[in-house]
């Protein structure tokens, strides 16, 4: 989808103790980028559009949730932050990030983020490259105003060597926000599909 399009419009791990599904006693894992503030088709919104669908996926699984932040935060303002994104995306930065979750300790790892411009936010990557993720298996998960997944399943199996990567799944982020009934069936039936 092309920029035009998109008009106005911390260490933070958390063990959810509710367990709707049975894991066979896997660790789980659900790390994810999200950004609150003014977004594409949403206008200002107090929580961000992937970490809703993050939270409805740690009450599904009884994962732990780690939300992955820039130390500097981005631009409340929807054109400023596209402005900033952009240039991290052309310079391929790697922003820092507030504090860490020991990844090697998790079996599955739910791996979330918004899609900017067919990618992950380059936090996402900074996030990655702090990790080893031999034999892990990661289960991507993105939101977006119309470009899906893209190609961002490809990337994320370049980035993390060794890891074994599962059926993501594309929630629209205005769905996310405003039709979270709806949003929830479409996690659940995927949560089904992947059977883990
Ligand atoms: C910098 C930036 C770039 C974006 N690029 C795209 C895009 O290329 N394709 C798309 O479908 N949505 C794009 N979006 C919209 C977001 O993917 C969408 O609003 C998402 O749900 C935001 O998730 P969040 O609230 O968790 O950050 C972009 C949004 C921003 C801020």
């Amino acid at each position: 989808m092309m920029l035009m399009n998109f008009s106005p419009i911390a260490l933070c791990a958390q063990d959810l103790s509710k367990k709707g599904r049975d894991m066979n006693d896997k660790k789980i894992l659900i790390a994810f980028f999200s950004r609150a503030d003014e977004n594409y088709n949403v206008g200002y919104i107090d929580k961000g559009n992937t970490q809703i669908v993050a939270e409805m996926i740690a009450e599904e699984t009884g994962g732990t949730l780690f939300h992955i932040e820039t130390e500097i935060p981005y631009p409340a303002n929807y054109m400023e932050c596209i402005d900033v994104a952009k240039k991290e995306l052309k310079a391929k930065a790697r922003p820092a990030i507030k504090g860490d979750v020991p990844v090697e300790d998790y079996d599955i790892i739910f791996l979330g983020y918004p899609n900017w411009w067919g990618d992950t936010p380059m936090a996402v990557y900074t996030f990655i490259e702090k990790h080893n993720w031999q034999g892990k298996i990661i289960i991507p998960f993105c939101t977006h105003e119309g470009s899906g997944l893209g190609s961002t399943e490809n990337k994320l199996k370049k980035a993390c060597t060794g890891a074994t990567f599962r059926n993501g799944i594309a929630v629209q982020g205005a769905t996310a926000q405003n039709r979270q009934d709806q949003a929830r069936k479409s996690v659940k039936d995927w949560l089904d599909k992947l059977n883990l």
